[in-house]
């Protein structure tokens, strides 16, 4: 097996035609990124997508999951940890909550197994229940949101909203690129795992996980 640029791993493109799509893909994902981050700076808080070393790590942090248990995904932008998550999970349901209309109708369309809600990170319970599923039945919330560049007020909200949908012993993964800040928040109720360094993306990343520790 060979070594993919574009994925940043290990390649399972068969042909040549294959790593030229992927390739394609990737190329049209960050053009589409980098128009939005454009004038959207704080919100979008990126200037490239993740790269797939990152969203393996991110994944890799997710723990156990069970039959049935809903996934969610927080910011999914181009859905680069979209599909990785698919790929690792895919008879799970999952959502994914993207508050850039533009980023949305994409994914959308490029990830049709997923229910994709255009709506804020700060309202996972209520998303979930107009889907119709039931928010005790979370099983993860992995978030690609820039919880360091969003409006402080904003960024309550939302980890206010993830205490309330997070069941015990399961997970909330983040990545950062400011290890250093975070060290400065403490998220009550849940339990800082030891975080991951991710050095092939661009800028360099950390991937924090959260263990739920109590009701
Ligand atoms: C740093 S980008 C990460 C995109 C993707 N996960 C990746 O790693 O390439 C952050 C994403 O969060 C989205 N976002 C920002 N604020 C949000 C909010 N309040 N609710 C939902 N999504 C939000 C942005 O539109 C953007 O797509």
């Amino acid at each position: 097996m060979g070594y993919c640029a574009t994925r940043g791993g290990p390649s399972e493109c068969l042909t040549a035609e294959a790593c030229y799509e992927h390739l394609i893909i990737h190329v049209r994902d960050s053009l589409a990124f980098i128009r939005q981050s454009i004038g959207n700076f704080r919100q979008t808080g990126a200037i490239l997508p993740s790269s797939g070393s990152l969203a393996r790590a991110m994944v890799d942090a997710i723990g156990p999951i069970q039959t049935g248990d809903i996934l969610v995904e927080l910011g999914p932008g181009t859905g680069v940890f979209t599909r990785q998550i698919r790929k690792r999970f895919p008879d799970n349901p999952l959502i994914a909550v993207e508050f850039n209309e533009a980023l949305a109708a994409r994914l959308r369309h490029s990830q049709p197994d997923v229910h994709v809600v255009c709506g804020c990170a700060s309202e996972i319970r209520r998303h979930v229940e107009t889907l119709g599923l039931d928010p005790d039945r979370i099983g993860v919330v992995l978030s690609g949101l820039p919880l360091l560049s969003l409006p402080r007020p904003l960024c309550d909200a939302i980890l206010a909203g993830l205490g309330q949908v997070v069941p015990i012993d399961r997970r909330y993964v983040q990545f950062t690129y400011s290890q250093r800040a975070w060290q400065k928040w403490h998220l009550a109720g849940f339990r800082r795992e030891n975080p991951r360094r991710v050095w092939l993306n661009v800028p360099p990343a950390s991937v924090l996980a959260f263990t739920r520790s109590d009701g």
